[in-house]
């Protein structure tokens, strides 16, 4: 078989491969609603990992996947594939229990930032692989960068040694870990077959798996700056990925949580850091501080550190009002390479040299925000990439005055920009403005969690 496919036409032999498995017989089943076993699954994702299957069969294979679905087995045996593509971490060698959490990805969505900090000051291990920004989601790892030194790029056996002592680690995903995935998203992207449950289920439950913890907190967006704009598709997904943790032998749970506006006030790297600092510092209330809290809660209950959610809650809220969280970070921060002291002193985190007021186009009740449009505002102005080459400006994005259901008089300050260069700037601030919508009358307020699937 020759190594790559890429840029010839290839004949797969008509021939049964191995296993008796034939792609283009996974292709006509699949497209006529037929289900995959465990074996074809594996073929699938082995040979596309090692560029045994071209694209165009790959691509065929997922459409179908998109029209005919997969059931729970045929998710979970995906998921399993996936994982198994390539570096599974073991952290069995981990004394005491090790967390993980995920967020399917939203604008101003710092909880990691709070959560990971509060759960190891409970006592919990914290060994996370984060990911990059990507469009107009942000992206831990980045933000992290933005403090001066910080190395997230630290190999698995110090990442284990810091996990030891310092209580929590966060690096990026290393290259090993599920190379299906990043074949699979790739094609996905552009062949219009990204948004299938089971295949973003597989996606995000292969990476979780793979990164060895015990137990997993999942926090599903859902609204219009979130991946699944509709409540309904985010508790199918939320459900799906529970049930696949689950056969998968974690503890897992997920919150399907609202992604209608900035989960915080800031977006943009450095703002968020300093957002979630400040929340660790105590000064600020709010919905980030609160999510953050409950998905912590979550975590400490499943552990056993707490009798139910309830007894949880005071324990992770003490973690936060009495310093230990913001400690814990600090002690993070310096283990991997950056100035602990940020946590002091938020004024060392990068700062932009502009920084404009945005005013209210309008009076009344601010009462929708197109919350994408914000964070494709704060890419704009240099906070994210729009593809994957480019450079972020961690300085840079944009700080919400304002949140939903709030007055607001003509001329008011609605936002601040931190800006460097200006060259978007017209740019980034007609679409700011124009995903703004006010009102005579005050919205329906919205939850912040609308479920817990446990
Ligand atoms: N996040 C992922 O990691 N994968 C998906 O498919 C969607 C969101
Ligand atoms: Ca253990």
């Amino acid at each position: 078989v020759p190594e790559k496919f890429s840029h010839e036409v290839v004949f797969l032999p008509v021939s049964k491969g191995e296993g008796g498995v034939n792609f283009l017989d996974l292709i006509i089943k699949k497209r006529h609603g037929g289900r995959l076993s465990t074996s074809e699954i594996d073929y699938f994702i082995s040979h596309y990992v090692r560029d045994m299957v071209p694209d165009y069969q790959v691509a065929a294979l997922l459409m179908a996947i998109c029209f005919s679905g997969l059931d729970r087995k045929e998710t979970a045996d995906l998921t399993l594939a996936m994982r198994d593509s390539g570096e599974v971490v073991d952290l069995s060698d981990m004394d005491g229990v090790v967390v993980d959490k995920h967020s399917t990805g939203g604008v101003g969505d710092t909880t990691t930032l709070i959560t990971a900090p509060v759960v190891a000051a409970c006592g919990l291990k914290v060994a996370k692989m984060s990911g990059r920004g990507l469009g107009h989601t942000g992206g831990t790892i980045d933000k992290l960068e933005s403090i001066p030194g910080f190395n997230a790029d630290i190999d698995m056996k110090r990442f284990k040694s810091i996990v030891r002592d310092s209580g929590l680690a966060i690096i990026g995903q290393t290259g090993e870990l599920v190379p299906a995935d990043r074949k699979l998203y790739a094609l996905r992207d552009v062949t219009g077959t990204v948004d299938n449950i089971s295949l973003i289920a597989a996606s995000i439950m292969s990476k979780k798996l793979a990164s060895g913890s015990d137990i997993i907190v999942l926090d599903v967006k859902t609204g219009n700056g979130a991946f699944m704009k509709e409540q309904s598709q985010a508790e199918e997904l939320a459900t799906v990925m529970v049930e696949t943790g689950r056969d998968a032998g974690r503890k897992i749970m997920a919150l399907v949580t609202d992604m209608n506006q900035p989960l915080g006030n800031a977006v943009g790297n450095s703002l968020e850091v300093k957002e979630a600092i400040e929340i660790l510092q105590g000064k600020h209330r709010g919905d980030l501080r609160e999510l953050s809290l409950r998905l912590a809660a979550q975590l400490v209950a499943a552990a056993g550190g707490a009798d139910g959610v309830q007894a949880a809650t005071g324990l992770v809220e003490q973690a936060l009002e009495s310093g230990a969280a913001l400690e814990r970070l600090a002690r993070m921060i310096e283990a991997q390479g950056g100035d602990p002291q940020v946590c002091r002193d938020t004024s060392l985190l990068p700062e932009a040299e502009q920084k404009l007021s945005i005013r209210s186009p309008a009076t009344g009740y601010l009462s929708e925000i197109v919350t994408g449009e914000v964070g494709m505002a704060a890419m704009l102005l240099g906070a994210g990439r729009t593809k994957k080459t480019d450079v972020i400006d961690p300085a840079t994005g944009v700080w919400m005055s304002k949140r939903l259901g709030d007055f607001v008089k003509k001329d008011e300050e609605i936002a601040v920009f931190h800006v460097n260069d200006t060259k978007n700037l017209e740019q980034s601030e007609r679409r700011f403005l124009s995903a703004l919508v006010f009102s005579k009358k005050p919205p329906e307020k919205k939850a912040l969690v609308y479920r817990t699937i446990d």
